[in-house]
């Protein structure tokens, strides 16, 4: 049986297995626990790409802790725009929390550091940054995750909440972008 996943017109195979994540996702919300346990932290949960990661992070961090969501547009097709739009606002107040962004992929960081900017104006307490997947040979802007799972090439993966132009956000694990399509 073939483990290559076609969407739209590119073909995926498989990269990071769903055990894999999900050890790496345990082991984060570990390393939140020392930090936050007693800090009742706020996550924010950047849609739409995060949702599968955010929802498993929370899963994984047993101490106090809210959630929000907040939606920015900054990506078409297979390449980043760079642009950034925030379709829906934050609805808690930041002055005085504990914010941990949880976005799924850094690509560019063009996204997040824009994003970070903003929140940063919110005076949190304190603001860190989790992410899943982090590109390091695309960063165009210095961007360091504060909790990271896993740096992989500069390539277009799909699954995991990650699409590509709407499809393959139900894969419970990571496909990568064949060289032959
Ligand atoms: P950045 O601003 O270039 O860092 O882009 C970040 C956003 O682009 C992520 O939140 C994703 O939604 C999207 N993105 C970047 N790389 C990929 C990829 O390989 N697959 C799917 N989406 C991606």
């Amino acid at each position: 049986m073939s483990n290559i996943i076609q969407a739209h017109d590119l073909k995926f195979k498989p990269f990071i297995e769903a055990d894999s994540i999900a050890e790496t996702v345990k082991k984060m919300g570990h390393a939140l626990k020392t930090e936050y346990a007693d800090k009742n932290p706020l996550f924010i949960c950047v849609l739409n790409g995060a949702f599968v990661f955010a929802a498993d992070l929370l899963r994984a961090c047993d101490f106090p802790c809210e959630i929000a969501f907040v939606r920015l547009a900054s990506y078409q097709g297979s390449s980043s725009t760079g642009k950034v739009t925030t379709i829906f606002g934050l609805d808690v107040p930041l002055k005085g929390r504990h914010v941990v962004v949880v976005e799924d992929i850094v690509d560019s960081g063009l996204t997040l550091s824009h994003f970070l900017k903003e929140l940063n104006t919110l005076h949190p307490a304190s603001l860190k940054l989790a992410v899943l997947l982090i590109k390091p040979d695309a960063l165009q802007v210095d961007i360091r995750p504060d909790f990271c799972g896993f740096e992989i090439p500069n390539e277009f993966v799909v699954g995991y909440g990650l699409d590509y132009d709407g499809q393959c956000r139900n894969l419970p694990a990571i496909f990568i972008k064949t060289d032959d399509q």
